[in-house]
């Protein structure tokens, strides 16, 4: 497990929650819920955080099961999906490490959380657990952000709920070339009738890769029929998406 804040912590739960609550989607939310329209087996959902998606596929019927790392992520997605008398089954583990061989019809990871993978090895550890994960026929559906190697810092956002305010500001972005790496130093405050009660330090990481080298991560990983799309459409990818979706499947 990484030292010093890479984790999910308690106030950058609290805040993912505020920014992006249950059911919030970027078009991810529904292309998820097509996609796997049909399938009537298992879908596992790594790094499924707070259950902003697995809790409205779930609600569609799915039966989606989720691991990540962060116990505090897993404890609210818990609470989200109990305050909905759903109990999905919830894994407190590596992605990277998280093997169950064959229980899946489907694995997908929304949001761009592969790339907090630290580099190459983690990657290809994880989706050759994937691959053994799936069941013949099974398919991966995964979301790869496009390259952002920008290190201007992001202006400090808030949130305000009864008398806590909640503060996000950006310390520092570095982009490292030798690994194609992007970490943001992000702090998380939060405040109470003007009074600071608490304050977290989040080394954020972003692993990046271009549309070639993730496809053949893929294929070395041992997946087949590798396509493809852009922003949750059915178009390739051009200069300007923003993120892209790779299908591929298990033989
Ligand atoms: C950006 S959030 C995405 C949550 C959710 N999938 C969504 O779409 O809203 C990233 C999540 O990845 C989890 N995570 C990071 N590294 C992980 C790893 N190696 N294995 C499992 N989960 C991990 C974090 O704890 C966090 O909950």
């Amino acid at each position: 497990m990484h030292a010093l804040g890479w984790n999910y912590g308690p106030l950058s739960t609290e805040v993912y929650n505020l920014d992006k609550p249950i059911g919030h989607s970027f078009g991810d939310v529904e292309y998820y819920r097509r996609q796997l329209g049909g399938i009537e087996g298992s879908v596992l959902e790594p790094a499924v955080g707070t259950g902003r998606v697995l809790v409205p596929l779930l609600e569609s019927g799915l039966r989606v099961e989720g691991c990540d790392t962060s116990a505090d992520m897993l404890a609210l997605c818990r609470a989200e999906c109990a305050s909905r008398d759903l109990a999905p089954v919830l894994h407190h583990a590596d992605m990277a490490d998280f093997l169950r061989p064959g229980a899946y019809s489907a694995v997908i990871i929304p949001a761009g959380s592969i790339v907090l993978l630290d580099g190459r090895e983690a990657t290809a550890r994880a989706l050759a657990n994937f691959h053994q994960n799936l069941e013949p026929g099974g398919c991966l559906l995964i979301d790869v952000p496009a390259p952002d190697m920008a290190t201007d810092a992001a202006p400090m956002r808030y949130w305000r709920r009864d008398d806590y305010v909640w503060t996000l500001q950006t310390l520092r972005v570095e982009y490292d070339r030798a690994t194609n790496q992007r970490t943001e130093w992000l702090r998380y405050d939060k405040w109470h009738d003007g009074a600071l009660v608490g304050s977290e330090l989040q080394l954020f990481r972003l692993q990046l890769w271009s549309i070639a080298e993730f496809r053949q991560l893929l294929v070395d990983a041992g997946f087949t029929d590798v396509t493809v799309t852009a922003d949750y459409g059915d178009a390739a990818p051009g200069p300007s998406s923003d993120n892209w979706t790779f299908r591929a499947l298990r033989h």
